[in-house]
């Protein structure tokens, strides 16, 4: 079979890893997939910057616009971030240029997922998303294909990694809320701004991704009452743990009797609990559904490897299909709502 050609659009910590990872792991994906991954181009803003990683004879583009309509690729794996400029106009270029999409991007899916769905479904190509929830773990596979028939109930966890990490060193070793949010930018967990992790939206956007496929309804981020952990104290950590919990940023969406109920804000778990096991930067998302009952899945929540396995087996997944073969519905979205969303008090 000819190579699957990639072209890569943002070389930071995601898209370094992801072409390191590519590059290193050649003849096994080539192996898995039943033929070679090759990536063709590449794009970033500093063309002389050092990203650590052998580019080989990948095109450098300038404009990811361009590489998006132009290069010569079948995959456009976008990880520059943000949910307007570059990030949606290139992602949008590559769809209508009939190219499948691979993204990490929750915050351009909680925004314009819907519409970019419905073209990549026109256009018959895939949009693959799931390094955009829970960084590695596999959850978005595991809601649209492992788990069909089964309605959901609840969907809930932690969703963010800098935050987890933030309230668990402070907690354990009594470090300062600065301190710790300054080591998880060094690592490579917060965003670009770190306030869309520390005050909630990070969490928001996953969490609206995760509502759409658990419950079948639009994408509304906007309807999801938000509250970070910017104000949580050691105070408030100790406090919580004189009474025998532990304080989590948790994403929950759930049915209730007036509709759909999305929120995010910081929960006191009883130490004793799975989820108060969760330790630094792991995520967990739990899925409570009809069939199924209670699953758990936790694992690496952020961080350049952990996020590039997820976005190479999005990548893989597409090596592997076959060319013509219509692909399901990319989120949940009847042509009516179930219920109208209600934001909890
Ligand atoms: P970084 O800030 O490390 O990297 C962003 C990259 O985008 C940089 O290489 C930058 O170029 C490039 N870039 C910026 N503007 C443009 C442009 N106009 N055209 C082309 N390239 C551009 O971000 P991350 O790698 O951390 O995150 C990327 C995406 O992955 C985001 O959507 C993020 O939310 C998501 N994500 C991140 C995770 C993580 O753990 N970091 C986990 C899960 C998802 P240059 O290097 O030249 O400045
Ligand atoms: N900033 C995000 C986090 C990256 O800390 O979870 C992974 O989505």
């Amino acid at each position: 079979a000819e190579a699957l050609r990639v072209g890569i659009a943002g070389l930071g910590t995601v898209g370094a890893s992801v072409a390191r990872v590519l590059g290193d792991k050649a003849a096994e994906l080539t192996r898995q997939c039943g033929r070679d991954i090759v990536v063709t181009a590449v794009s970033a803003r500093d063309p002389k910057r050092d990203r650590g990683v052998d580019l080989g004879s990948a095109t450098w583009f300038d404009d990811a616009v361009k590489m998006a309509e132009k290069a010569d690729i079948d995959v456009f794996v976008e990880l520059i971030g943000g949910d307007e400029g570059p990030a949606l106009a290139s992602v949008k270029a590559a769809l209508g240029a009939g190219r499948h999409v691979v993204t990490a991007n929750k915050a351009l899916l909680a925004k314009h997922g819907v519409q970019l769905a419905e073209i990549a479904e026109k256009k018959g190509v895939l949009l693959n998303y799931e390094a955009a929830v829970a960084g590695g773990i596999p959850v978005i596979k595991t809601m649209r294909e492992a788990m069909a028939g089964n309605s959901v109930t609840r969907v809930f966890g932690i969703l963010n990694g800098t935050c987890n990490y933030i309230l668990t060193r402070m907690e354990a070793e009594g470090i300062s809320f600065d301190a710790c949010l300054k080591d998880a930018q060094r690592l490579g967990y917060a965003e670009a701004d770190p306030t869309f992790d520390i005050e909630g939206h990070d969490t928001a956007h996953k969490l609206s991704i995760l509502t759409s496929l658990a419950f079948g309804t639009k994408i509304a981020a906007n309807d999801i009452y938000m509250e970070g952990i910017s104000n949580i104290s050691q105070a408030d950590i100790r406090a919580a743990g004189d009474l025998g919990y532990r304080i989590k940023l948790l994403g929950v969406a759930q049915r209730t009797d007036s509709g759909i109920e999305q929120r995010v804000h910081p929960t006191m778990v009883p130490t004793a609990s799975v989820i108060a096991q969760v330790h630094g930067v792991t995520n967990a998302v739990a899925i409570e559904t009809d069939i199924l009952g209670e699953l758990l899945l936790s694992g690496p929540g952020a961080g350049g490897n952990a996020t590039a396995s997820a976005v190479i087996g999005d990548i893989a997944d597409i090596a592997k299909s076959r060319p013509g073969f219509q692909h399901g519905p990319v989120f949940g979205r009847p042509a009516k709502e179930l219920k109208p969303y209600k934001k909890a008090q």
